[in-house]
């Protein structure tokens, strides 16, 4: 089964066999019929980097479904299925004004994979917003509650990519959202910037969600036209007594202060300083305008791609002794 059109990198590797869940239910005899076989988990197919076929049973996770279901004086608790596009669900909150998710416009894949690498944009983290949500244990075919905590969100991380990695599968997510009073995230400066320039001084979350769509759109490549992974490394966090060293031969290094003793570097800025920002090595290479993204420009192999990331990984570990993690997942 060709896997080419659910990874937005775009590209051409094949799953030994395919699976669509569009129910709970179904969900759970799938796995009770095919226990003894390896599964592959798939959701919007966002963040991750083929470089071989699936030697497994591909489950497309395609739950679909949005609902109110607890109405509260300021706030919804809104439930919504795995399946679901997650810019199509920011969008939808924005037509029924519940806020807190509008900073995370654009950002590609779906509702059950949000969870997994705590997405974050713009000053704002899914767990911001997260109250719940419930998983599928693969083995016991039980289904599991877990809440904001037990989550264990962190920095582009949950427990559903370390201690529980491969031992359940997300089925939907439960969010606050404003319906009044909304908190209105505007720190960072490029929104600020946006804002600006169309004179909004009192934005409503459409605004912002606009904001973030427009800048969004001038930097990172859209999926649908060149393949790609959103950002491909994480930020590095380093020493303070690292970064001092690091300022004496690079004066403009961006950072942001995390705690007293550390910083972070934007793994973007590193890459461009290495010389790869809009590199191109037949058909893949280095975002044009953001370096921290790998691009297929058609039929490009996920193996070249992985190699060109550890290029990198190597020519900033030695420039700057730096080891920047990827933030993609590499099969
Ligand atoms: N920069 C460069 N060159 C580049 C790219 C970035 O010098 O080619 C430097 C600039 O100094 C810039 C700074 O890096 O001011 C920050 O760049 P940007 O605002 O684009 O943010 P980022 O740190 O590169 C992170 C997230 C993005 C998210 C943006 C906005 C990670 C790994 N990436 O990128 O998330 O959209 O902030 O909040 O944390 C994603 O995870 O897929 C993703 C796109």
């Amino acid at each position: 089964v060709p896997l080419r059109n659910l990874n937005t990198f775009g590209i051409n590797a094949n799953a030994k066999e395919y699976c669509n869940i569009a129910t709970e239910d179904y969900l759970k005899k799938v796995l009770t019929d095919n226990a003894q076989k390896s599964l592959f988990i798939l959701g919007g197919g966002s963040n991750m980097l083929l470089t071989r076929d699936i030697n497994a049973l591909v489950l497309h996770i395609n739950l679909k479904g949005i609902e109110v279901i607890e109405n509260h004086e300021n706030h919804v608790i809104v439930k919504a299925m795995a399946g679901e596009n997650w810019h199509d669900f920011v969008l939808w909150c924005i037509s029924n004004n519940y806020g807190g998710v509008e900073n995370l416009s654009l950002i590609p894949g779906n509702v059950g994979t949000a969870p997994i690498q705590n997405i974050g944009a713009y000053g704002v983290e899914l767990k911001d917003t997260l109250v719940s949500c419930t998983a599928v244990h693969i083995k016991n075919k039980t289904t599991q509650v877990f809440s904001n905590e037990e989550c264990r969100f962190g920095y582009r991380e949950s427990v559903f990519k370390n201690e529980l990695k491969g031992e359940f599968i997300v089925t939907s997510v439960n969010f606050k959202l404003t319906t009044s009073n909304h908190k209105i995230n505007i720190d960072y400066g490029a929104i600020k910037q946006e804002l600006k320039a169309h004179n909004i001084e009192d934005p409503s979350i459409k605004d912002i969600s606009n904001a973030v769509i427009t800048i969004r759109k001038s930097k990172l490549p859209d999926p649908k036209v060149i393949g790609n992974s959103g950002s491909f490394f994480k930020n590095p966090v380093i020493s303070q007594s690292h970064y001092k060293e690091l300022q004496n031969n690079f004066e403009d290094i961006p950072s942001y202060q995390i705690s007293e003793t550390e910083i972070k570097i934007p793994a973007g800025w590193l890459i461009e300083k290495a010389g790869f920002k809009g590199k191109r090595f037949g058909n893949y290479g280095v975002h044009n305008k953001q370096a921290l993204v790998l691009v297929n420009y058609g039929n490009a192999k996920g193996s070249d791609i992985y190699d060109l990331a550890k290029l990198i990984q190597k020519t900033v570990l030695r420039l700057f002794e730096i080891n920047i993690e990827t933030e993609v997942n590499i099969i």
